[in-house]
Order: C-alpha cells, then sequence, then structure tokens
C-alpha cells in the first residue's frame, strides 16, 4: 500500500485525524484525483473535530497566494451562504468605503436557485472582474473596495475539489462547504469577516439547525486563525431583495446606493453595516454607526464609490448611470390578484428556479415582485411581472409561479 492508501485507512478506521500537512500532501498537485475523491469520501462518510476542518482550511490556504495587508484591521471580508434577492455585497461593500472600512471580497457566480454577485456585476459592459492578486489589493487600496473572482492564483486546491465534490456527491458536506468558504476568506486576509448564513425556501440551506452547524463551523475556523468573526443567521423563506435575475438584481442594488430602493433590501444592509461599523475601529469611530451608515447613503457618497469601482474595472459608468434603469427584457408579462385578499408572500425557491433558467438566455430576464407581502391587494392589481426573451416563455413562467403566490381571505 502507498503512504496516501494508508493514511486513508487509519483515517477510515478513526485511528487518526488528518494534520494540515497530511492535507497538504493530499492536496498536492501531483496527487491523483481518484486519491482527492477518495479523501473527500472519507471525511464526509466520518464524524470530525473543527480542528480538524480548521487543518484542512489552512491546507487549503497554503496551496495559493495569501493577500497581505499592510495594516489589516479596518480590512472587512463578507460571506454570504445565499439565497434569493440576495443583493447584499454590491450595496454593502461600497457603502462601508464609503464609512473608511476596506472590504476585500472574492465572489462567486450562482449557486443552485441564488443569483451570483458576479453574474449581477457582469451586467455592466467592459467591468473586468477576473483580476490578478495584485489588481485586487490595488482596487481596494484606492477605491476603498474590491468584488473580483476568485483569482487562480488564490486557493487553487479548493477549485480542484469543488470540481471533485460535483463528482463525488459531497458537495452538501457541511466541514468541506465551511473549509471551502473559509479558505477564501482567509487567503483574502482581512482581520474582520462578516458571515451571513441564511436557510429556508430562498436559501441553500432548508433548515435553522443546518444554518447554525454551519455557522459554528464557518466560525471556528476563522477565530483559530486569529480573525474577528461577526455573525448572522436569517430567515430566506421570501427573496430578500424583490427581483430575482442578474439585471433586475443589479437595479434594485444600485437603487439602494442610490438612497431609494426596497426598504426590506436597505434595512437588511444597514443593520449588517452597522454590526460592522460598531465592530471594526476606524478613525470616525466617534460618530454613532447608523449615522455614519444614513450619511453616505443620504449623501450620494456610496453610489460614487460605486462608481469609482466600477471606472477602476474599466466597466461602463456612463451606462451605469443612463441605460442600467432602461434596459429589459424582450418581453414584460404580468400577473394579477385574481380577487380582493391579503397577499402573503411567494415561495422564494421556485422564483430563484424560473429566474435562473430565464437568466441563462438572457440576463436581463428574471422575475420581479412588485406586491409587499403583508399587504392587501385589490382584484386585478399587479403582484409580480416576468421578464422573458419573447412572451410565450413569459407566460408560460407566469402560470407556474402564479401557483406558488400565497393569498389570505
Ligand atoms: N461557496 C463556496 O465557496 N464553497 C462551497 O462549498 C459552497 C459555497
Amino acid at each position: 500500500m502507498d503512504s496516501a492508501a494508508i493514511l486513508l485507512e487509519q483515517r477510515r478506521s478513526g485511528r487518526i485525524e488528518f494534520t494540515r500537512e497530511q492535507f497538504e500532501a493530499l492536496l498536492a498537485p501531483e496527487t491523483p484525483d481518484a486519491v482527492v475523491a477518495s479523501m473527500l469520501t472519507t471525511l464526509a462518510m466520518s464524524s470530525h473535530s473543527d480542528a480538524e476542518a480548521s487543518e484542512l482550511t489552512q491546507a487549503y490556504v497554503a496551496s495559493g497566494q495569501q493577500v497581505v495587508w499592510d495594516d489589516a484591521s479596518d480590512v472587512v471580508d463578507k460571506h454570504s451562504t445565499g439565497c434569493v434577492g440576495d443583493d447584499v455585497s454590491i450595496v454593502l461593500a461600497p457603502l462601508l468605503a464609503a464609512t473608511g472600512i476596506r472590504v476585500a471580497k472574492i465572489s462567486g457566480s450562482a449557486l443552485r436557485h441564488c443569483g451570483g454577485t458576479l453574474d449581477k456585476l457582469r451586467c455592466i459592459p467592459g467591468l473586468c472582474l477576473d483580476l490578478t492578486v495584485r489588481e485586487f489589493v490595488g482596487c481596494v487600496e484606492k477605491v476603498g473596495f474590491c468584488i473580483a473572482g476568485q483569482s487562480p492564483e488564490l486557493v487553487p486546491a479548493d477549485g480542484r475539489t469543488y470540481a471533485l465534490r460535483k463528482r463525488t456527491g459531497t458537495v452538501d458536506v457541511l466541514t468541506l462547504i465551511a473549509a471551502s468558504v473559509m479558505s477564501k476568506k482567509l487567503a483574502t486576509g482581512a482581520a474582520t469577516i462578516a458571515l451571513e448564513v441564511k436557510y429556508g425556501s430562498g436559501a441553500v440551506l432548508a433548515t435553522e439547525a443546518e444554518a447554525l452547524e454551519l455557522a459554528q463551523l464557518m466560525r471556528g475556523i476563522g477565530e483559530r486563525a486569529g480573525r474577528r468573526m461577526l455573525m448572522s443567521i436569517c430567515d430566506a423563506s421570501q427573496p430578500l431583495a424583490p427581483a430575482a435575475g442578474p439585471l433586475l438584481e443589479l437595479r434594485e442594488a444600485v437603487a439602494v446606493l442610490r438612497g431609494g430602493g426596497s426598504p426590506v433590501l436597505r434595512e437588511h444592509v444597514c443593520a449588517l453595516a452597522e454590526q460592522i461599523v460598531r465592530a471594526v475601529p476606524t478613525p470616525d469611530s466617534g460618530m454613532p454607526s447608523h449615522h455614519r451608515i444614513d450619511v453616505v447613503l443620504r449623501s450620494g457618497r456610496a453610489y460614487e464609490v460605486f462608481e469609482e469601482y466600477v471606472e477602476q474595472l474599466r466597466g461602463d459608468v456612463n451606462w451605469l448611470n443612463n441605460n442600467l434603469d432602461t434596459t429589459t427584457a424582450p418581453a414584460i408579462v404580468t400577473f394579477h390578484a385574481r380577487r380582493a385578499a391579503m397577499y402573503t408572500g411567494i415561495d422564494a425557491r421556485p422564483v430563484g428556479e424560473a429566474a435562473q433558467r430565464l437568466a441563462a438566455i438572457d440576463p436581463s430576464c428574471g422575475v420581479r415582485i412588485l406586491a409587499e407581502p403583508g399587504r392587501s391587494l385589490a382584484a386585478a392589481e399587479p403582484v409580480f411581472e416576468i421578464h422573458a426573451p419573447d412572451p410565450v416563455a413569459g407566460y408560460a413562467y407566469l402560470e407556474a409561479l402564479g401557483g406558488h403566490c400565497h393569498f389570505q381571505d
């Protein structure tokens, strides 16, 4: 038996837990995929200590470069496990930057029925999100924040194991999710990491218990690495912003940055920003945190910082200012209340699934929700719109989603 096979056998029989060095050897580029796959299934099928989850995370981090800041004390990273209408990062990062807190964030594309921040930002013509580590750091230094895609220089072992997790049915293993997420957070070097773990119909995680378990795992990994961890657990049974689909969600995020937009999204972002502003020391720390956040949103400073980011990454600021609100899908069809009743909400998951399928054809397509849950509607009042590539597809989705709206007499 070779040394990897002996290690795997010892781990399966419960005689050892893997150390960081052993994980590094198992994750080395020359280790055959079959051995890495066997390591993943071994971890998926056995219990593990929190310390072992940290060792795996550190081995992922060691597989690539790490960002080193001169002073990381005011650098924050933020991650959400995702939900339908989760436009938080696009609002939060420039908002924090405008208050003097730097944000360095690696984002991802859509995961299942949850839209991805990168897909939304990619709607801005020209915006380049594939950055080297140097460009990423340069953007944070100049603008105050950067959101970019994962550089191949950072945590390459995560990219490889994620592909193998898909092939071995281990994508949903909480330890592997925690190590994958936290390795990217540790590699970007922020002193503070804010994590939103979401659960419910619109989220990747179905139950609050799963969300709590994942949150605890990630908190432990972060704290053992010496980072300040700010945690929130959120119910995501309704879409967070009233839209799903890349372009529609970008528009929702920008509307909040411009001082308007969805009150639910704005309040959610402001509450998270307040938690972060209170925790991270900056020269302005004497001013009440809610006041600082209010000022940068109302004054337009948060939106200006977002414009600076778009410009820095060669995106079309003119399009952002003049075309974002007028660019629409080829067909828009509206679902109306069939009778007078109180609208109590819509199941978030089918909204997200419909938006993913529509956006795969055209990123301007998706679902826009017009009615607020808890409001009484008259007969024929609009409830939601389908933005579709053509009217036939639009009416098909309208019919299907109509069955997921809930009303009370
Ligand atoms: N996001 C990640 O980066 N990794 C996972 O495994 C799941 C979500």
